[in-house]
C-alpha cells in the first residue's frame, strides 16, 4: 500500500516537502492554520516563488496524490507526519519562538489514532525533540505508540526541490530501530547507495542543522572579515578567496565576500544557537557567533557609508539604482534581505531610490511600501548617481555595461556581491568598486 504522509506546515519548508514526497510517489496532505497559502496551494499555485515548484504542485495536485487543508482532522491515517512548520526569531530577543512547533504537536496529538511516526524537520533549539515526544505521548490516544524523531532539513532556498529530492546526506534522529527503518522507507527513493545517511539521538540530530548553518555563518563572515581587511590593505579579497579555496580542507564554496547574509535562517539560526546555549550555561562556547553577526550586519552599514561618501558627503535627495531585493538569487525572499535592508537605510536618509528585483518586489512592497520600486533594471538606473549591485540574478550580469552608462548620471557601480565583470564596467567608462578589492 502507499506510504501515506501528512506535513504539517506549508511553508517554504513545508510546501516543497509535502510535492517531493508527493513525486517520490506517497499520498500527501498537507495542513496549515493560513487558509489563504492553503487555498492557493489547493488550487496549484506556490505561495512563494521556487524554481520548479510550481511544475510538480500543479503535476500532482491533478492526480488528487497531494492535497491540502486547514482541517488537521485530515492528517488521521496518515503513516509518518513531518512537522515543518517555522521557528522565527521572538520579538522580544535571539531565542527561537517555539509557539508554531508546540501548537503543530498539540493539533496533532488527538488525531494520531494509530501507531505512527511524527518527524520533526523544523530548525529547534536542542532539547525541543525530547520536549515534543513528552508532550506527545502524554497528549496522543495512543500514548507511545506515536514515536517521534528528528530529520533535519538542509534545503536551500533557490534548489529547494532538488535538495528535497536528492539531498546531499540525511540525517535521523531516532530513539528506535523501527523509527529508523521507517525514515529509510520513506527516503529509499530519494537516496543512492552512495548518499550518507546519519543515524543519530534526538540532540545531536537537532545539533546537526543548527551547528551546520553557525558554519555556514562563520565562512561567510571570515571572508567578509578579510574583505575588512583587503579594503585596508590594498588587497583583492575576491583572489584571496580563490586562492585559499584551493585548499581542499578549506573549499571555494560559501566564500563569496560581500553585503553578507541574510534569509529565514542563517541570522536567526545563529541567534537562536547563542540562546540556546546560554539557557545550557555555555554562551562563553558560542560567543564568536556574536562577531559573526556582527560583521555580517557590518557589511550592510559599509555599503551604506561607501554610497554616502561616493556621492560626496550626503545621500538626500540623490538618485540610487538598487538591483535586488531579495536575500539572494533564484529566490523572492526578503526576509533579513542585506540588500533591502541598505536600501531602506539609503531612503531613510533621503536617497531617491529606485529598487528593482526580477522576482522579489511584491513580497519587498510588503515589508517596506515607503520605498519607490522599479519594474526594470534600466528603469531603476535612470538617472542614477550610483547603481548598487546587491543580489546576484544573473540578469544584473548579463547587463550591457556601455548601454547602461548612457542613461546613468554619473557611471559608478558598487558591486555588492563582487561578481560583476569589473574588466568590462571599467572599459565602458563605469567607476567600479567592489567590496574588498582595490
Ligand atoms: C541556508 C543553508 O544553506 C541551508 O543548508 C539551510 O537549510 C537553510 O539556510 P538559504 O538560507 O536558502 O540556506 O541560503 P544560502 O544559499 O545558504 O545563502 C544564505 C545567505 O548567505 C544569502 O544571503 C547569500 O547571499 C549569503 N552568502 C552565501 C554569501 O554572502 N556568501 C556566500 O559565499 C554564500
Amino acid at each position: 500500500m502507499t506510504l501515506r504522509i501528512s506535513v504539517i506546515g506549508t511553508g517554504y519548508l513545508g510546501a516543497v516537502h509535502a510535492v517531493g514526497m508527493a513525486e517520490l510517489g506517497y499520498t500527501v496532505v498537507g495542513v496549515d492554520v493560513d487558509a489563504d497559502k492553503v487555498a492557493a496551494l489547493a488550487r496549484g499555485e506556490a505561495p512563494f516563488y521556487e524554481p520548479g515548484l510550481d511544475e510538480l504542485l500543479a503535476k500532482h495536485s491533478a492526480t488528487g496524490r497531494l492535497t491540502f487543508t486547514t482541517d488537521f482532522a485530515a492528517v488521521a491515517g496518515a503513516d509518518v507526519h513531518f512537522v515543518c512548520v517555522g521557528t522565527p526569531q521572538r520579538r522580544d530577543g535571539l531565542a527561537a519562538d517555539m509557539r508554531y512547533v508546540e501548537a503543530a504537536i498539540d493539533s496533532l496529538a488527538p488525531h494520531l489514532g494509530s501507531e505512527c511516526l511524527v518527524v520533526g524537520k523544523s530548525t529547534v533549539p536542542v532539547g525541543t525533540a525530547a520536549a515534543m515526544a513528552d508532550r506527545l505521548a502524554k497528549t496522543a490516544p495512543v500514548g507511545a505508540g506515536a514515536e517521534l524523531a528528528w530529520n533535519p532539513e538542509f534545503l536551500r532556498e533557490g534548489y529547494a526541490v532538488e535538495d528535497t529530492l536528492r539531498p546531499d546526506r540525511l540525517v535521523f534522529g531516532v530513539t528506535s530501530g523501527d523509527a529508523e527503518r521507517r525514515l529509510r522507507g520513506v527516503y529509499a527513493r530519494a537516496i543512492d547507495d552512495d548518499t550518507p545517511v546519519i543515524v543519530t539521538d534526538l540532540p545531536t540530530a537537532e545539533l546537526v542543522k543548527v551547528s551546520a548553518n553557525a558554519f555556514l555563518a562563520t565562512k561567510i563572515s571570515f571572508i567578509n572579515a578579510m574583505a575588512e581587511i583587503a579594503e585596508v590593505a590594498g588587497a583583492d579579497v575576491t583572489k584571496l578567496a580563490d586562492a585559499i579555496g584551493h585548499d581542499a580542507r578549506i573549499g571555494r564554496k560559501y566564500l563569496n565576500s560581500g553585503i553578507g547574509f541574510g534569509g529565514g535562517c542563517l541570522p536567526k539560526d545563529i541567534r537562536a544557537f547563542m540562546a540556546r546555549a546560554g539557557e545550557l550555561g555555555a554562551s562563553h562556547s558560542l560567543a564568536f557567533l556574536a562577531e559573526v553577526d556582527a560583521i555580517n550586519l557590518r557589511r550592510r552599514q559599509y555599503v551604506v557609508d561607501l554610497t554616502r561618501e561616493l556621492v560626496g558627503g550626503s545621500v538626500a535627495n540623490r538618485r540610487i539604482a538598487v538591483l535586488g531585493a531579495a536575500f539572494k538569487p533564484h529566490s523572492d525572499d526578503v526576509r533579513d534581505s542585506p540588500a533591502l535592508n541598505i536600501a531602506g537605510q539609503l531612503h531613510l536618509q533621503g536617497a531617491r531610490v529606485s529598487v528593482y528585483d526580477p522576482k522579489a518586489i511584491a513580497n519587498a512592497r510588503k515589508v517596506f511600501p515607503t520605498l519607490p520600486y522599479a519594474e526594470s533594471a534600466m528603469e531603476a538606473c535612470r538617472d542614477a548617481s550610483v547603481v548598487l549591485h546587491l543580489t546576484e540574478w544573473q540578469e544584473f550580469r548579463e547587463l550591457d555595461p556601455a548601454e547602461l552608462a548612457g542613461i546613468v548620471e554619473t557611471p559608478v557601480v558598487v558591486d555588492g556581491r563582487n561578481c560583476l565583470d569589473a574588466d568590462a564596467w571599467r572599459a565602458a567608462g563605469w567607476t567600479y568598486r567592489g567590496l574588498g578589492r582595490p
